[in-house]
């Protein structure tokens, strides 16, 4: 495993929700199994009202570890974390406290460390702060990592794009969706074209339907403020789940190379049918409006069903449909593919709908750690040919050594210290995404109030998704 060379990471938003439930935990999970430069340092930063000292930085980080990462903060790993940790806030018009820290990161490495800057913070901070990199010279020798939601729509992320790349050039960008780190995500493309009971039967001679399915039981957390302008189709569907549908639905890249893997996404968006306000329902769970900072009269969706057409020689007429929301009955995050069902006259008993439901699907579950099963009819023991639900399983926590096993977050910063832009988005794939949503931005659907613990409202997903039906609740019993 290479190692990436000396690095100082400064995390912008390091005071913030993010970097508490995710990066401090996850940079320290990094340190911890050897997997950091030889060298390294870790500068927070924010604005200087929320600025905090080196020492103040590090309980900080102490207690995000303790509250949300996998190991104690204890111990030689902890102290040596801890010492690589300082604090330096940022204001484009001061970005003096950032640059002294940045610097003395810089001496006590030696050498010429990389930067890397993770942006963690407001879409409507991005521009200032990237273009204070650029005015202090803090963007030589670095990449960045830029937070979702990227852009709101098509015009604002050309704007972006064309802001960032005044200062970093596309091969220093790195659009994180952390659902793309995630091992179970990246196991699709072992299972797929790896495998010669998967690969042949992945297309539309085969695949009837497919389903990314990740409802959510949380609510909006106190994050009113984000998501009052950004929505469930910003914040899920868009960065995550048409990320993972371009995954599902590629071409084989000829290697895993960042080019060729991010050109097979590309071209799967690019054959992405504009997405029709009439596939779409929007939801809202009813409690919204009491919510803490929402508007009384606030129409943003707290739920996005739709169904995608990927219209090329692979998956014409095979429907795609995406689902989420806050407040649902279950979390998860599960792939389904509906397969084709052959000619079932020689069982001459009639199949309950419940059963055949049951049977010829791949479904893949990505959730932490992960499983993938393929569900099939098997005979049920006895004189009569009758048929019953039964399923093909790999679990992740029962096979491999999880040991090695890394958290989206912790992939994907790693990669970003390696330059390996393989799983993140690229410029172009981000716009045509934001391109084929113009017609659903413009002529939103209103939303439908659904009662939470639900699985969206009714009838609008059910009518969405016939003649077909959506696989979650799971109802298998083995
Ligand atoms: C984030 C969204 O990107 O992903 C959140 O902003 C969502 O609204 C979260 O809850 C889900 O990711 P995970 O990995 O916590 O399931």
């Amino acid at each position: 495993m290479t190692r990436p060379d000396d690095h100082v990471i400064v995390l912008f938003g390091a005071t913030g929700d993010l970097a508490k439930r995710k990066l401090l935990p996850g940079l320290f999970h990094l340190a911890r199994t050897g997997l950091l430069p030889d060298g390294y340092r870790i500068v927070g930063s924010s604005t200087p009202r929320s600025a905090l000292s080196d020492d103040a930085f590090r309980k900080h980080a102490r207690d995000a570890v303790a509250t949300f990462g996998l190991s104690e903060p204890s111990g030689q790993a902890w102290e040596s974390f801890e010492a690589s940790l300082s604090f330096g806030a940022a204001d484009p018009d001061n970005p003096q406290p950032l640059l002294a820290a940045v610097r003395a990161a810089e001496e006590s490495l030696g050498g010429q460390p990389r930067r890397l800057f993770h942006l963690a913070i407001p879409p409507a901070a991005f521009e200032a702060t990237i273009a204070m990199l650029g005015d202090t010279g803090l963007a030589e020798n670095a990449k960045v990592i830029v937070e979702k939601p990227f852009g709101t729509d098509l015009a604002s992320a050309r704007e972006l794009n064309e802001t960032i790349h005044t200062v970093f050039d596309e091969s220093r960008v790195f659009r994180i969706d952390h659902f793309l780190g995630k091992e179970s995500v990246e196991n699709i493309l072992a299972l797929r074209f790896g495998n010669g009971l998967f690969e042949p039967i992945w297309n539309r001679e085969h695949i009837s339907h497919v389903q990314i399915d990740v409802p959510e039981t949380l609510g909006i957390e106190g994050r009113a403020r984000f998501y009052e302008g950004t929505g469930a189709f910003r914040d899920m569907i868009v960065t995550h789940l048409i990320q993972v549908l371009g995954i599902v639905a590629m071409e084989p890249p000829s290697t895993l190379d960042a080019q060729p893997l991010r050109d097979e996404k590309s071209k799967v968006f690019e054959a992405l049918r504009p997405i029709e306000p009439a596939h779409v329902v929007r939801g809202q769970y009813v409690g919204y409006h009491d919510e803490p900072g929402v508007a009384p009269d606030s129409h943003t969706e707290t739920f996005a069903a739709l169904r995608l057409e990927v219209d090329n020689g692979r998956w014409a007429g095979v429907p795609f449909y995406l689902r989420s929301g806050k407040n649902l009955a279950q979390r998860r995050e599960v792939i389904t593919l509906g397969l084709r069902e052959p000619p079932l006259r020689m069982f001459r008993t009639d199949i309950p709908k419940r059963v055949r439901d049951h049977g010829n699907k791949i479904v893949i579950d990505f959730g932490d750690p992960g499983w993938i099963a393929a569900d099939f009819l098997a005979k049920e023991p006895g004189p009569a040919m009758l048929l019953g639900p039964a399923r093909m399983a790999f679990h992740y926590e029962n096979a491999f050594n999880q040991a090695h096993g890394l958290e989206g977050y912790e992939r994907l910063i790693l990669d970003a210290m390696l330059g390996d832009q393989s799983l993140f988005t690229r410029s172009d794939g981000i716009e045509r995404v934001w391109e084929v949503s113009v017609p659903l931005l413009e002529s939103p659907p209103p939303p439908q109030p659904y009662d939470p613990g639900s699985w969206g409202p009714e009838p609008a997903i059910t009518e969405l998704i016939a003649p077909h039906r959506w696989y979650l609740p799971d109802d298998y019993k083995a």
